[in-house]
């Protein structure tokens, strides 16, 4: 049976560890995997490859995506499509993973009502905006990317008085900004999702300001407002010279951080096994990241045991 990936969209750390688990995995269970090179573009040119063990080995370190990626106007057009199904068919392939972001999925929507294809989606996108799932690949690396970068900026922050203005991407989802914000200790984050108060805000700096704070940090997405507006504001606002840092595609760099490494193990796991079972139309989620309370004996009282799930996915390489 014939199974092929692709990544497409943005790419983002994480993407390459899937494809590896993906091409392993597969031939463990006795299926063809095909490699589908420059994503959407590629599938409609035909850029497709048998895979072997060779083919992905050396890659699970890497960021972006050794299949490369890219956005594609021509699958828009049903003609071209039909290439696309026809490109598939000649190499029996009838499932398809597609690693990337809600643009990739529904175009492997589209393939699966057109074409039949059972298709899975592995989410993948800094953004972190693919709703049903808490995490997509490449958030985790992107976010200490921007952990690394913000506490760089403390250091020059701290030895002068300046307020330093961050950029973060994320198109219209505030995630990046808000984490970033919240575990770097920023003064002043703005993210597309919250309303907020610009005079509230320079009357607070201003407060502290006069109360001895030397310099702030301010995060801000680029889904809300530009950073080089905001570090006129408070420039102008707090008197507190202002500096602006535009973190742009370095955040899609890196190379993929321990979580996503082992979400891309799970998830891409998880796609073949369910399109082996039969599913058609589905995309990976996790939901996991919940916290709460236990009584503290009940805490005590119970032996630790490790996840049944890990094992699991450890016994693949028991044997
Ligand atoms: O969707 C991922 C993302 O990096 C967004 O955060 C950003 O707005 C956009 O892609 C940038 O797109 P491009 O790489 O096409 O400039």
């Amino acid at each position: 049976m014939s199974i092929a990936i692709m990544t497409s969209g943005g790419d983002a750390a994480g993407m390459n560890p899937a494809v590896k688990r993906f091409v392993d995995y597969s031939l463990q269970k006795g299926l063809k995997p095909y490699l589908i090179y420059d994503g959407l573009v590629g599938l409609l040119d035909g850029k497709i490859v048998e895979a072997d063990k060779h083919a992905v080995s050396g890659i699970l370190f890497r960021g972006g995506t050794v299949l490369r990626s890219s956005r594609s106007q021509r699958f828009r057009e049903p003609e071209y499509r039909q290439k696309a199904y026809e490109e598939l068919e000649k190499r029996g392939i009838t499932k398809l993973i597609v690693v990337g972001g809600d643009g990739s999925f529904n175009a492997a929507r589209v393939m699966c009502h057109e074409a039949d294809i059972a298709v899975a989606g592995i989410p993948a996108t800094i953004d972190n905006d693919i709703p049903c799932t808490d995490y997509c690949l490449g958030v985790d690396t992107a976010l200490n990317v921007i952990r690394e970068a913000i506490d760089g900026i403390r250091d020059t922050a701290a030895s002068f008085r300046r307020t330093f203005v961050i950029e973060t991407m994320g198109r219209d989802c505030g995630y990046l900004a808000a984490m970033s914000a919240l575990t770097s200790g920023a003064e002043v984050c703005l993210i597309p999702e919250v309303p907020y108060d610009m005079n509230g805000i320079t009357a607070r700096l201003n407060a502290e300001i006069t109360a001895g704070r030397l310099y702030s940090i301010a995060v801000v997405a680029e889904g809300v407002l530009e950073g080089r507006k905001l570090a006129e504001v408070l420039e102008r606002e707090t008197g507190m010279e202002a500096r602006l840092t535009i973190l742009g595609h370095i955040q899609r760099g890196g190379s993929p951080t321990v979580i996503d490494r082992r979400l891309a193990f799970e998830f891409a796991h998880t796609a073949v096994d369910a399109l082996l079972d039969g599913e058609k139309s589905f995309v990976t989620v996790t939901k996991s990241l919940e916290v709460g309370i236990k009584n503290i004996d009940e805490v005590l009282s119970t032996k630790h045991v490790l996840d049944p799930y890990i094992c699991k996915m450890v016994s693949t390489l028991c044997h």
